[in-house]
């Protein structure tokens, strides 16, 4: 058919390329950090000594490429990984765990980080986005199983060849051009859930999907590839693109590509929908700021994505792909959604109304309300947020009132004319305090 015609040129040409060597030990010392780099240093030297060769694989070479930091330390093993991670690890008296069935090993720094071994290996799928059967292989056979072509550079660590640069399938130049690419054909067939990752990375790093790339997407987009991926596995996927820092990118990539259209069920994008995004992002941005606090950001964008359908059929979604802290979400949303059909025109009544609403609801409130009634919320919980400066139990002592329940009467008092501008300062605070609570 077309699609493999002018696929031929691409592909086979591409297999056929000569690697490119060029040394990376500069830039391996300059992007790792010190102890890092020695522990690998050693590794090489090991390796030489057993007849391995090693190389650092995987998203750290690109990202090292791409001058950005990266602290997952992947190796791909010549050879033997067990062997090398149980030899580094005795020696150095470090916790390593190994899984046979997979010829990978873990080993655990005294740092902390994490050092993964996998013994080079070639997969087999047994029906597409199944987890694969595995057998030994050579380094390029390893990097050819790889979803993307700037995925499958390699820096060398054996000793004396330590710092070389591997590019089989021209990875270097798709991260110069800004392309995401796959290697063959039958990629997204093989391992659907690579038309995520190829969004993900795609909206990430501003970076374009090649032609032929395209069309496959397209393609197994259409053949509803998705459907068949184990949902784990989506659930991952969708965690990590709703938790990048360029989600919105990475969504309206997703609705281009009908993506979304594929995961949920009647899914449209328009004007509404793509505000109420683009705000969730600068909200959300905003009260971890203000706030100092970690908002749950996949159930604020899932229900930006799912608010046209009625909660039962959302829930299903969220049991189908294992969202199950999200269902309690959106439950509570959807129980305090209502409070806010009439809106009190008194700051001190709005608070009343929200105070009970965990700051994750309250974002998704904020972000999908006009922008008023956002900006007054704000402005409250800001105004909460300072309550106990404005006068504490101590002043109240201070002021000669024995402690006693009135004091929290007192501090409420206080509060709720400060959120309706009758009082605006300390020392406001303080005059009302005395004129209404100490008789003279
Ligand atoms: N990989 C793949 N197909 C997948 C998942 C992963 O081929 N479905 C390969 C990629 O080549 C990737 C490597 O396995 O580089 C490691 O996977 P992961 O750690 O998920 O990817 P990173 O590239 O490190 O992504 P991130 O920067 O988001 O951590």
């Amino acid at each position: 058919g077309q699609v493999f015609d002018s696929e031929k040129d691409i592909f086979i040409s591409r297999e056929r390329i000569k690697p490119k060597f060029m040394n990376y030990e500069k830039k391996l010392q300059k992007y790792l950090p010190e102890h890092i780099f020695h522990h690998l240093k050693e590794i090489g030297k090991i390796s030489k000594k057993l007849g391995f060769s090693t190389y650092l694989v995987g998203g750290i070479v690109r990202d090292i490429v791409l001058g950005k930091k990266n602290l997952d330390i992947d190796l791909i093993v010549e050879g033997d990984a067990i062997k090398l991670a149980k030899e580094y690890a005795k020696e150095k008296g470090y916790p390593f765990h190994t899984f046979d069935e997979f010829m990978t090993a873990q080993i655990t720094l005294d740092t902390g980080e994490k050092i993964d071994l996998a013994t080079a290996r070639k997969e087999t799928y047994t029906h597409p986005g199944a987890y694969p059967k595995v057998e030994k292989a050579t380094i390029k056979e390893d990097l050819y199983r790889r979803d993307f072509t700037i995925n499958t550079l390699a820096i060398e660590l054996t000793e004396g060849k330590f710092g070389i640069l591997i590019d089989f399938f021209n990875g270097l130049k798709d991260i110069k051009d800004k392309m995401i690419r796959i290697l063959h054909q039958l990629s997204f067939i093989e391992d659907p859930i690579r038309i995520l990752r190829a969004l993900r990375f795609a909206g990430r790093l501003g970076f374009r999907l090649g032609k032929p790339t395209e069309k496959l997407l397209k393609l197994a987009v259409d053949e509803n590839m998705l459907d068949v991926a184990p949902t784990g596995r989506i659930n991952l996927e969708l965690n990590y693109s709703l938790n990048e820092e360029k989600v919105i990118d990475i969504l309206m990539l997703m609705n281009r590509y009908r993506v979304l259209h594929s995961l949920i069920p009647e899914f449209y994008m328009d004007e509404k929908r793509e505000e109420i995004l683009n705000r969730l992002r600068d909200t959300i941005m905003s009260f971890e700021m203000f706030f100092d606090i970690k908002i749950d950001r996949v159930s604020n964008y899932l229900l930006a994505l799912t608010y046209h359908l009625p909660f039962d059929i959302s829930y299903k979604l969220l049991e189908k792909y294992h969202f199950s802290k999200s269902v309690k979400f959106f439950e509570e949303y959807y129980e305090v959604k209502d409070i806010l059909r009439e809106i009190p025109e008194k700051d001190s009544d709005l608070y009343k109304k929200i105070k009970f609403i965990r700051k994750d609801i309250l974002v998704y409130i904020c972000a999908s309300s006009e922008i008023e009634l956002s900006e007054r919320i704000i402005k409250i919980l800001k105004k909460e947020e300072e309550k106990q400066l404005l006068i504490s139990g101590k002043d109240l002592k201070e002021l000669g009132i024995p402690p006693s329940p009135l004091y929290k009467k007192i501090i409420d008092d206080v509060f709720k004319k400060y959120l309706d501008d009758e009082i605006r300062s300390k020392k406001e605070a303080f005059e009302y305090v005395k004129q209404r609570y100490i008789q003279p």
